[in-house]
């Protein structure tokens, strides 16, 4: 190829934060994944309404030791150990003949994961009501219970009333498999609540932190924002608040304040993706790995309508109105002396400087433009009126074109928007096509945050088709201002979505192809683009195989016994979901048979909500790369 680069002349100036990451609690990307914690289910909150197979005691084993005898039961009751934490667990020792009894956790990924010498701290919320108390051992073992990876913490548990405990491992052996024991002796009544294990070696050493190796591959990338917490996540699911009056209320819209202040006060929800989370990670740590990273936190709240396949919006004006306020008290929180009511709650949790929030997202992906725009166009009002200085990001739906984007964008346009969030997952062919996509945007229109992209597979050729279309948004660097590849994470043993730029299990991570091209990208930030062309040679063209369209959001939500096979024949992909992450749980419920119509698979059983495979990237046999070598220009 000849590249001619016009050094004279001047582009436009690309924005300092143009590259950041998309973090979002999907593929247990939070719990189970960033957040450091190693106790699976540590507050006996999972519950069926989160994910079909789970009871209270998910990733709890019962274990009777040495004749020891008893019963657990998640329990809740008034004896909870606060309304937000609802559920505990009861041990019922009858250890009369002598022995222990108690309950063992296998973690996410089935083990905890220990480094030799390494420290890990364990707490645990407990009470008693055997006069004299209870001894509660703990260890760290394998599941047999044979083999010890540390020294044990002995605890004797007083009183019937809730106490923390805590204790130190220094684990004496590397591995991937252990369990957390926790034995009680004697008899009566042994609640436990909070069971936690954190490593103290965690992201810049942060109490409540984050895992090592993920967050220093997330910064690796040098990101300069991190949007968070979702996606789907964000507006989907009951829009009411946290009702204590009920463990049922779940699946309700992510809420700030649910996932501040001490960690055992904060309410645990139903993730859209299937499983429970526990907020321990939450807007707090969210802000602090922000900075701890040099990125400009990008928080998104939820705009009472509700996207993602569930197509709702409330005309609960005074919800409306709580959740304006519960935003304008966000940025209280992220940037408010500390004398302010929020800007004390983040001083109390230990950062009392502000954490300098300038940009925030209202919604995500919704698919009902008039009223979302009837609902951000308040949130907007408020904010302006009060921080008049916070760039508002509005969005554009679920599409990357057709007529509700366009709806979306002649709103946003005729509102003098600022920014508005754009999103597309497309084969890779999709990619290169369209490097040209913001050439033709309105100069003076509202700018571009392309909040979530990514061609579907993990593969070089995917990983190109994006570097490829990364040339398009600096070269538009005027009008795309924020972009982040989608999703982030993901927990090898709990896929919800793929692809996705970092994988991981309980004591491994590797980055894919594409994570090293946005690698390459965000740390090599040009301040203004040069012009240039390019000629190439002629490339002949082929097919173009492997890769289907599975990424897009409904049908990763809830999908079973899936196979998609190819014209020629081959297996392109089959998944039985057996592992019972997402099989079967869904506000979409999609479950269905797939065949090929018209050279694109897609979903054809009556109960189909959604058509959405694409395998545009299938057979491309007219791909011609000569073509776009050029547009690359
Ligand atoms: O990135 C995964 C999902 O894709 C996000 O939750 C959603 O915004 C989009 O549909």
């Amino acid at each position: 190829y000849t590249i001619t680069a016009h050094a004279g002349e001047s582009g436009p100036e690309i924005s300092d934060t143009m590259y950041g990451v998309f973090f979002e609690d999907i593929n247990y990307a939070a719990d189970g994944g960033l957040y450091a914690e190693l106790v699976r289910n540590r507050s006996f909150e999972f519950l069926p309404v989160d994910n079909r197979s789970y009871t209270g005691l998910t990733a709890w084993t019962p274990r009777a030791v040495g004749g020891g005898a008893g019963t657990a039961t998640p329990v809740n009751d008034g004896s909870r150990l606060n309304e937000r934490n609802r559920t505990y667990l009861q041990l019922s020792l009858a250890n009369t003949g002598g022995g222990t009894y108690g309950v063992s956790n296998s973690g996410w990924n089935n083990g905890v994961a220990l480094e030799a010498g390494k420290r890990y701290d364990f707490s645990v919320w407990a009470r008693s009501d055997t006069a004299g108390g209870t001894p509660l051992t703990v260890s760290l073992r394998d599941e047999t219970g044979a083999t010890a990876y540390a020294d044990p913490v002995r605890l004797q548990v007083n009183g019937d009333t809730w106490k923390k405990y805590a204790g130190t491992f220094t684990a004496s052996a590397t591995t991937d498999s252990a369990r957390l024991w926790l034995q009680g002796e004697g008899v009566g009544t042994l609640r436990l609540d909070m069971v936690s294990l954190l490593p103290e070696d965690t992201f810049m050493g942060r109490e409540n932190g984050l895992r090592k190796d993920l967050a220093e591959k997330i910064a690796a990338l040098k990101p300069e924002f991190v949007r968070f917490p979702g996606g789907c996540l964000v507006n989907t699911g009951s829009m009411s608040g946290y009702d204590a009056s009920s463990a049922w209320q779940r699946a309700r819209a992510y809420q700030w304040k649910d996932t501040v202040g001490p960690v055992e006060e904060r309410a645990t929800n139903a993730n859209f993706w299937g499983y429970n989370q526990s907020y321990g990670l939450g807007y707090f740590e969210y802000f602090q790995f922000a900075e701890d990273i040099g990125a400009m936190p990008l928080p998104v709240v939820p705009a009472l309508v509700t996207g993602c396949g569930q197509n709702r919006a409330t005309d609960d004006e005074a919800l409306l109105q709580r959740h304006i306020q519960d935003t304008l008290d966000l940025i209280e929180f992220a940037n408010g002396p500390v004398d302010s009511e929020w800007g004390a709650l983040r001083a109390k949790m230990g950062h009392p400087e502000p954490f300098g929030l300038t940009h925030l997202g209202v919604g995500n992906e919704e698919n009902l433009p008039a009223e979302f725009f009837e609902r951000f166009a308040k949130f907007r009002a408020a904010i302006e009126a009060r921080y008049p200085e916070i760039t508002i990001i509005s969005n554009s739906g679920p599409d990357d074109q057709g007529a509700l984007f366009d709806q979306h964008w002649a709103q946003n346009r005729a509102a003098g928007v600022d920014m508005v969030d754009e999103h597309y997952y497309n084969s890779p062919t999709w990619f290169l096509q369209n490097n040209d996509r913001y050439d033709s945007y309105d100069r003076n229109g509202p700018k571009v945050f392309l909040g979530e992209y990514a061609s579907q597979d993990n593969k070089l050729f995917n990983a190109l088709s994006e570097a490829a279309y990364m040339t398009g948004l600096e070269r538009n660097a005027d009008v795309v201002r924020l972009a982040s590849y989608a999703p982030l994470l993901a927990n090898v043993d709990h896929v919800q979505w793929r692809p996705d730029m970092i994988w991981f299990d309980n004591d491994q991570s590797w980055s894919s192809a594409n994570y090293q091209v946005q690698k390459l990208f965000m740390n090599n930030v040009g301040d203004r683009v040069v012009p240039s062309e390019a000629s190439g040679k002629v490339i002949e063209p082929k097919p173009i195989t492997g890769g289907i369209g599975l990424s897009t959001w409904a049908t990763s939500v809830a999908y079973d016994d899936v196979s998609v096979t190819a014209p020629d024949g081959t297996e392109l992909f089959a998944d039985d979901f057996a592992d019972g992450d997402a099989e079967g749980w869904s506000p979409l419920a999609n479950r269905g048979t797939w065949s090929v119509v018209d050279g694109a698979y897609t979903q054809t059983d009556a109960t189909a909500q959604d058509t959405l495979v694409r395998a545009a990237n299938i057979t491309a046999s007219d791909y011609d790369l000569e073509l776009e070598a050029k547009k690359l220009a």
